[in-house]
Protein backbone atom coordinates (compact mmCIF):
# COMPACT_ATOMS: atom_id res chain seq x y z
CA UNK A 1 0.00 0.00 0.00
CA UNK A 2 0.93 3.63 -0.56
CA UNK A 3 2.06 6.35 1.35
CA UNK A 4 -0.44 8.38 -0.09
CA UNK A 5 -3.81 6.89 -0.04
CA UNK A 6 -6.50 8.59 -2.29
CA UNK A 7 -9.53 10.03 -0.64
CA UNK A 8 -12.39 7.07 0.09
CA UNK A 9 -14.59 9.14 2.65
CA UNK A 10 -17.94 7.85 2.56
CA UNK A 11 -20.16 10.66 2.52
CA UNK A 12 -21.50 10.68 5.87
CA UNK A 13 -17.76 10.56 7.21
CA UNK A 14 -17.24 13.69 5.21
CA UNK A 15 -19.91 14.88 6.99
CA UNK A 16 -18.66 13.99 10.57
CA UNK A 17 -15.61 15.62 9.92
CA UNK A 18 -16.58 18.62 8.82
CA UNK A 19 -18.77 18.71 12.03
CA UNK A 20 -15.27 18.23 14.02
CA UNK A 21 -13.86 21.15 11.98
CA UNK A 22 -16.43 23.70 13.71
CA UNK A 23 -14.44 22.51 16.72
CA UNK A 24 -10.22 23.35 17.67
CA UNK A 25 -8.40 20.77 15.20
CA UNK A 26 -5.00 20.21 16.96
CA UNK A 27 -2.17 21.17 15.14
CA UNK A 28 -0.10 17.81 16.16
CA UNK A 29 -1.46 14.28 17.07
CA UNK A 30 1.25 11.61 18.23
CA UNK A 31 0.82 8.04 18.41
CA UNK A 32 1.74 4.84 19.76
CA UNK A 33 0.50 2.35 17.40
CA UNK A 34 0.23 -0.76 19.18
CA UNK A 35 -1.25 -4.11 19.02
CA UNK A 36 -0.10 -5.38 15.32
CA UNK A 37 1.25 -8.81 16.72
CA UNK A 38 -2.05 -9.34 18.40
CA UNK A 39 -4.02 -8.53 15.79
CA UNK A 40 -2.39 -11.14 13.83
CA UNK A 41 -2.82 -13.85 16.29
CA UNK A 42 -6.54 -12.82 15.99
CA UNK A 43 -7.20 -13.00 12.68
CA UNK A 44 -4.96 -15.99 12.29
CA UNK A 45 -2.29 -14.49 9.91
CA UNK A 46 1.41 -14.41 10.64
CA UNK A 47 3.24 -11.17 12.15
CA UNK A 48 4.51 -9.43 8.93
CA UNK A 49 1.17 -9.67 7.87
CA UNK A 50 -0.06 -7.78 11.01
CA UNK A 51 2.88 -5.00 11.32
CA UNK A 52 1.92 -4.57 7.17
CA UNK A 53 -1.84 -4.08 7.99
CA UNK A 54 -0.94 -1.64 10.40
CA UNK A 55 1.38 0.39 8.16
CA UNK A 56 -1.88 0.33 5.54
CA UNK A 57 -3.72 1.75 8.90
CA UNK A 58 -0.81 4.17 9.54
CA UNK A 59 -1.51 5.54 5.08
CA UNK A 60 -5.01 5.72 5.74
CA UNK A 61 -5.05 7.56 9.19
CA UNK A 62 -2.49 9.73 7.70
CA UNK A 63 -4.96 10.92 5.07
CA UNK A 64 -7.86 11.66 7.76
CA UNK A 65 -5.74 13.76 9.51
CA UNK A 66 -4.88 15.77 6.35
CA UNK A 67 -8.87 16.30 5.47
CA UNK A 68 -9.43 17.03 9.54
CA UNK A 69 -6.54 20.09 8.87
CA UNK A 70 -3.93 18.43 11.43
CA UNK A 71 -0.73 19.70 10.32
CA UNK A 72 2.18 17.39 11.67
CA UNK A 73 1.83 14.02 13.22
CA UNK A 74 4.12 11.91 14.79
CA UNK A 75 4.34 7.71 14.79
CA UNK A 76 6.35 5.32 16.92
CA UNK A 77 7.62 3.37 14.19
CA UNK A 78 10.45 1.67 15.96
CA UNK A 79 11.60 1.43 19.45
CA UNK A 80 15.12 1.52 20.83
CA UNK A 81 13.72 -1.42 22.92
CA UNK A 82 12.24 -2.99 19.66
CA UNK A 83 15.74 -4.24 18.87
CA UNK A 84 15.58 -6.77 21.81
CA UNK A 85 12.66 -8.42 19.51
CA UNK A 86 13.35 -11.93 18.34
CA UNK A 87 16.20 -11.30 15.38
CA UNK A 88 13.29 -12.81 12.99
CA UNK A 89 11.01 -10.08 13.86
CA UNK A 90 13.39 -6.90 14.28
CA UNK A 91 14.26 -8.34 10.29
CA UNK A 92 10.49 -8.30 9.50
CA UNK A 93 10.14 -4.91 10.81
CA UNK A 94 13.50 -3.73 9.09
CA UNK A 95 12.68 -4.97 5.71
CA UNK A 96 9.28 -3.77 6.03
CA UNK A 97 10.58 -0.36 7.34
CA UNK A 98 13.25 -0.75 3.93
CA UNK A 99 10.13 -1.50 1.89
CA UNK A 100 8.13 1.27 2.68
CA UNK A 101 10.83 3.60 1.99
CA UNK A 102 12.05 2.47 -1.08
CA UNK A 103 8.30 3.36 -1.89
CA UNK A 104 9.12 7.03 -0.89
CA UNK A 105 10.61 7.20 -4.06
CA UNK A 106 8.56 5.63 -5.94
CA UNK A 107 5.84 7.78 -5.07
CA UNK A 108 8.08 11.24 -4.72
CA UNK A 109 5.42 12.71 -7.39
CA UNK A 110 2.38 12.42 -5.16
CA UNK A 111 4.15 12.65 -2.37
CA UNK A 112 5.78 16.12 -3.47
CA UNK A 113 2.65 17.35 -4.96
CA UNK A 114 0.66 16.42 -1.09
CA UNK A 115 3.42 18.80 0.44
CA UNK A 116 4.28 15.96 2.77
CA UNK A 117 7.43 16.42 4.69
CA UNK A 118 9.04 13.75 6.08
CA UNK A 119 11.13 13.91 9.41
CA UNK A 120 12.98 11.06 11.55
CA UNK A 121 13.40 11.48 15.12
CA UNK A 122 15.49 8.92 16.38
CA UNK A 123 19.37 7.13 17.18
CA UNK A 124 19.97 6.80 13.51
CA UNK A 125 23.62 5.15 14.53
CA UNK A 126 21.51 1.75 15.31
CA UNK A 127 19.76 1.27 12.15
CA UNK A 128 21.35 -0.90 9.33
CA UNK A 129 22.90 1.21 6.65
CA UNK A 130 20.62 0.08 4.27
CA UNK A 131 17.48 1.52 5.94
CA UNK A 132 19.47 4.91 7.15
CA UNK A 133 20.77 5.29 3.77
CA UNK A 134 17.26 5.29 2.98
CA UNK A 135 15.47 7.30 6.18
CA UNK A 136 17.87 10.10 5.32
CA UNK A 137 17.20 10.39 1.52
CA UNK A 138 13.50 10.68 2.16
CA UNK A 139 13.98 13.54 5.09
CA UNK A 140 16.23 15.30 2.83
CA UNK A 141 13.74 14.72 -0.80
CA UNK A 142 11.20 16.19 1.39
CA UNK A 143 12.62 19.04 3.87
CA UNK A 144 11.26 21.94 1.81
CA UNK A 145 7.68 20.24 1.93
CA UNK A 146 5.59 22.40 4.59
CA UNK A 147 1.99 21.63 3.78
CA UNK A 148 1.73 18.37 6.16
CA UNK A 149 4.37 17.12 8.77
CA UNK A 150 5.28 13.06 9.26
CA UNK A 151 7.69 13.23 11.82
CA UNK A 152 8.50 9.24 12.21
CA UNK A 153 10.13 7.93 15.84
CA UNK A 154 12.68 5.18 14.54
CA UNK A 155 15.11 3.57 16.64
CA UNK A 156 13.76 6.05 19.46
CA UNK A 157 13.15 6.16 22.92
CA UNK A 158 12.09 9.61 24.93
CA UNK A 159 15.10 8.96 27.32
CA UNK A 160 17.57 8.39 24.80
CA UNK A 161 16.45 11.80 23.32
CA UNK A 162 16.80 13.54 26.51
CA UNK A 163 20.63 12.24 26.97
CA UNK A 164 21.04 13.27 23.10
CA UNK A 165 19.52 16.70 23.95
CA UNK A 166 21.47 16.94 27.06
CA UNK A 167 24.91 16.26 25.39
CA UNK A 168 24.36 18.46 22.71
CA UNK A 169 23.92 21.52 25.93
CA UNK A 170 26.81 20.14 27.47
CA UNK A 171 29.01 20.40 23.98
CA UNK A 172 27.64 24.15 23.80
CA UNK A 173 28.82 24.84 27.66
CA UNK A 174 32.02 23.04 26.50
CA UNK A 175 33.39 24.98 23.18
CA UNK A 176 31.52 28.30 25.18
CA UNK A 177 29.01 28.45 22.58
CA UNK A 178 26.70 29.05 25.38
CA UNK A 179 26.90 29.96 29.36
CA UNK A 180 25.83 28.21 32.19
CA UNK A 181 22.90 30.71 32.84
CA UNK A 182 21.41 29.89 29.02
CA UNK A 183 20.87 26.06 30.11
CA UNK A 184 16.87 25.88 31.37
CA UNK A 185 13.88 23.68 30.05
CA UNK A 186 13.53 25.59 27.17
CA UNK A 187 17.30 25.11 25.61
CA UNK A 188 16.96 21.48 26.72
CA UNK A 189 13.81 21.50 24.21
CA UNK A 190 15.38 23.38 21.36
CA UNK A 191 17.91 20.36 21.65
CA UNK A 192 15.79 17.09 21.32
CA UNK A 193 15.90 15.30 18.08
CA UNK A 194 11.84 16.74 17.83
CA UNK A 195 13.20 20.68 18.60
CA UNK A 196 11.21 21.96 15.01
CA UNK A 197 7.61 20.44 16.24
CA UNK A 198 5.19 22.33 18.50
CA UNK A 199 4.79 19.62 21.99
CA UNK A 200 1.74 16.97 20.44
CA UNK A 201 -1.83 18.55 21.49
CA UNK A 202 -3.09 14.66 21.48
CA UNK A 203 -1.09 11.66 22.06
CA UNK A 204 -3.05 8.09 20.66
CA UNK A 205 -2.20 4.76 21.89
CA UNK A 206 -3.86 1.66 20.91
CA UNK A 207 -4.68 -1.91 22.38
CA UNK A 208 -5.59 -1.00 25.52
CA UNK A 209 -2.19 -0.28 27.22
CA UNK A 210 -2.63 2.32 29.35
CA UNK A 211 1.71 3.11 29.08
CA UNK A 212 3.44 5.69 27.80
CA UNK A 213 6.50 3.35 26.62
CA UNK A 214 9.40 6.22 26.74
CA UNK A 215 7.35 8.00 23.69
CA UNK A 216 7.98 11.67 23.76
CA UNK A 217 8.04 12.03 27.38
CA UNK A 218 8.94 15.37 27.46
CA UNK A 219 6.87 16.70 25.13
CA UNK A 220 3.59 15.30 26.22
CA UNK A 221 4.40 16.54 29.69
CA UNK A 222 2.59 19.75 29.91
CA UNK A 223 -0.51 20.39 27.79
CA UNK A 224 -1.33 16.91 25.88
CA UNK A 225 -4.54 15.19 25.92
CA UNK A 226 -3.79 11.37 26.00
CA UNK A 227 -6.25 9.47 24.75
CA UNK A 228 -5.65 5.53 25.38
CA UNK A 229 -7.97 3.14 23.01
CA UNK A 230 -8.47 -0.54 23.09
CA UNK A 231 -8.96 -1.17 19.75
CA UNK A 232 -5.69 -3.05 18.09
CA UNK A 233 -4.19 -0.70 15.75
CA UNK A 234 -4.49 -2.40 12.34
CA UNK A 235 -8.19 -1.89 13.77
CA UNK A 236 -7.99 1.80 14.23
CA UNK A 237 -10.40 3.88 11.94
CA UNK A 238 -11.75 7.25 11.07
CA UNK A 239 -14.19 6.92 14.13
CA UNK A 240 -11.60 6.07 16.62
CA UNK A 241 -9.76 9.45 15.28
CA UNK A 242 -12.78 11.51 15.42
CA UNK A 243 -13.55 10.80 18.85
CA UNK A 244 -10.29 11.23 20.58
CA UNK A 245 -10.36 14.58 18.64
CA UNK A 246 -13.97 15.18 20.21
CA UNK A 247 -12.46 14.74 23.88
CA UNK A 248 -9.63 17.03 22.92
CA UNK A 249 -12.42 19.78 22.02
CA UNK A 250 -13.93 19.00 25.04
CA UNK A 251 -10.73 19.05 27.19
CA UNK A 252 -9.96 22.26 25.26
CA UNK A 253 -10.28 25.70 27.36
CA UNK A 254 -8.27 24.15 29.79
CA UNK A 255 -5.55 22.73 27.64
CA UNK A 256 -5.34 26.06 25.85
CA UNK A 257 -5.05 28.36 28.53
CA UNK A 258 -2.82 25.83 29.93
CA UNK A 259 -0.50 26.13 27.05
CA UNK A 260 -0.87 29.54 26.43
CA UNK A 261 0.63 30.33 30.21
CA UNK A 262 3.41 28.04 29.21
CA UNK A 263 4.22 29.68 25.82
CA UNK A 264 4.52 33.05 27.87
CA UNK A 265 6.69 31.89 30.38
CA UNK A 266 9.53 31.07 27.73
CA UNK A 267 12.13 33.26 27.81
CA UNK A 268 13.35 35.36 24.37
CA UNK A 269 16.07 33.56 22.91
CA UNK A 270 19.35 35.82 23.47
CA UNK A 271 21.88 36.18 19.79
CA UNK A 272 23.73 33.61 21.67
CA UNK A 273 21.41 30.69 21.85
CA UNK A 274 20.23 31.55 18.33
CA UNK A 275 23.51 31.35 16.76
CA UNK A 276 24.01 27.79 18.68
CA UNK A 277 20.04 26.46 17.58
CA UNK A 278 21.26 27.35 14.21
CA UNK A 279 24.49 25.48 14.66
CA UNK A 280 22.66 22.30 15.67
CA UNK A 281 20.34 22.49 12.94
CA UNK A 282 23.28 23.08 10.04
CA UNK A 283 24.96 20.08 11.47
CA UNK A 284 22.08 17.77 11.82
CA UNK A 285 21.33 18.13 7.91
CA UNK A 286 25.42 17.90 7.54
CA UNK A 287 24.80 14.38 9.28
CA UNK A 288 21.75 13.81 6.63
CA UNK A 289 23.66 14.51 3.98
CA UNK A 290 26.50 12.14 5.37
CA UNK A 291 24.17 9.46 5.66
CA UNK A 292 22.63 9.28 2.52
CA UNK A 293 25.77 9.13 0.28
CA UNK A 294 27.29 6.44 2.67
C1 LIG B 1 3.46 -2.29 17.85
O1 LIG B 1 2.68 -3.48 17.77
C2 LIG B 1 3.94 -1.91 16.54
C3 LIG B 1 5.24 -1.85 16.18
C4 LIG B 1 6.37 -2.20 17.07
C5 LIG B 1 5.63 -1.47 14.82
C6 LIG B 1 4.84 -0.32 14.28
C7 LIG B 1 5.06 -0.25 12.85
C8 LIG B 1 4.11 -0.09 11.92
C9 LIG B 1 2.68 0.16 12.21
C10 LIG B 1 4.49 -0.04 10.51
C11 LIG B 1 4.98 1.35 10.21
C12 LIG B 1 6.10 1.28 9.30
C13 LIG B 1 6.78 2.34 8.82
C14 LIG B 1 7.78 2.07 7.81
C15 LIG B 1 6.57 3.72 9.27
P1 LIG B 1 3.26 -4.76 18.54
O2 LIG B 1 4.25 -5.43 17.62
O3 LIG B 1 3.82 -4.30 19.87
O4 LIG B 1 2.01 -5.67 18.71
P2 LIG B 1 1.44 -6.26 20.10
O5 LIG B 1 1.33 -5.10 21.04
O6 LIG B 1 0.11 -6.83 19.72
O7 LIG B 1 2.41 -7.30 20.56
MG1 LIG C 1 2.93 -3.89 21.70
Amino acid sequence: MSWVVDNQLTRFQKFCVNVIKCGPIPRHIAIIMDGNRRYAIRNKMGKTEGHTKGFERLAECLLWCRELGVKEVTVYAFSIENFNRTIEEVDTLMSLAKEKFERVFEEKDKIMMEGIKIRVIGNLSLVPEDIRILLAKSVLLTKDNDKSILNIAFSYTARDEIVHSMKTVVEGLESKKIKPADVDADLISYCMYSNQSPDPDILIRTSGEVRLSDFLLWQISQHTQICFTSVLWPDFSIWHLLGCIFKYQRAFPGLKKYADECQSNRKKLNDRITSFLGDIEKKRMEQMEIYAKT
